[in-house]
């Protein structure tokens, strides 16, 4: 059975119909203070598939909800969108490791368990957990959504060195061009960035990233690929977080397009995980 929480239901539903399995109906409300209240109104099974992406707090809360209810059973979960994947390090002397606090307090509801997450921000993060614990690659799937975009002369480029290998992956299977963006300082204040080898003039160049939060390092991307001369400029990304104007700075940077999965529920998240998901969770 499958059990979609709040954040992630289109998803669940879309994993449900490729595994033929059911789709557990539930409750998902707030009480007047905020807290949140869940239930799962369909009878509980002995094992089911859990998929909630944690964007906010009162998803991991909604989270921690479904993994109690389900607490003496086999549960592989399924974190589409892991929120605090990026404090994945203590930065600052007196910081938290959040990522291995989120990670800790999921530990004891999964040790009959398993763990899937898609395309974490920092694959250390696995090792947070006493489970078995995977990374699903959503790259190839982007790629596909790229190849449909009818693109000329197409190069793929990531905004730094640490997206590199989404690049790589993406260009591999649709037989084009690979870059990354490299950043030069000019002064204290002034910054470039331009694709390490190859030259855009002329061409269609898609930027991809892990995810787009507040739009900035994609926003900078777009700029600059068209002041050295991209024809066209599309942007794909995993996970669409977009906060507050994210969208607005995207196309005021002259975006063409922009792709992203459904790990969040967004209006730009037109390529489905759910075949990934699916064949994770299909008995082997
Ligand atoms: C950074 O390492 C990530 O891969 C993304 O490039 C970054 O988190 C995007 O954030 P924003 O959209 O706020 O620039």
């Amino acid at each position: 059975m499958i059990i979609g929480g709040p954040a992630s239901q289109l998803l669940a539903g879309r994993v449900a119909a490729i595994l033929g399995e059911t789709l557990a109906f539930c409750d998902y409300r707030r009480f007047p203070d905020g807290e949140s209240y869940t239930q799962v109104i369909t009878p509980l099974e002995d094992e089911v598939a859990i998929i909630q992406s944690t964007p906010t707090d009162q998803d991991l809360v909604y989270l921690l909800q479904l993994l109690d209810i389900y607490r003496d059973r086999k549960v592989s979960l399924v974190i589409p969108y892991f929120g605090y994947a990026r404090q994945d390090k203590v930065f600052k002397p007196g910081e938290p490791m959040t990522a291995r606090a989120v990670a800790t307090a999921l530990n004891p509801f999964l040790k009959n368990g398993r763990i899937y997450l898609v395309n974490i921000h920092s694959p250390s993060i696995l090792s947070h957990f006493e489970c078995e614990a995977k990374n699903l690659d959503a790259t190839p799937l982007l790629a596909e959504g790229i190849g449909s975009l009818g693109l000329e002369d197409p190069a793929i480029v990531s905004p730094d060195k640490g997206a590199v290998a989404m690049a790589k992956t993406a260009a591999e299977r649709l037989g084009v061009d690979y870059d990354y963006l490299q950043k030069t300082r000019l002064s204290g204040t002034e910054v470039s960035m331009a694709p390490k080898e190859i030259d855009v003039k002329g061409r269609d160049v898609v930027i991809i990233d892990d995810m787009i939060a507040t739009g900035g390092t994609m926003a900078t991307a777009i700029s600059l690929l068209r002041q050295q001369g991209a024809r066209r400029v599309y942007l794909a990304a995993v996970h669409a977080v977009l906060t507050g104007s994210a969208v607005l700075k995207l196309y005021r940077s002259g975006v063409e397009t922009v792709l992203a999965t459904d790990t969040l529920d967004k209006g730009i998240s037109t390529v489905s995980v759910a075949p990934l998901i699916a064949e994770a969770l299909r008995p082997k």
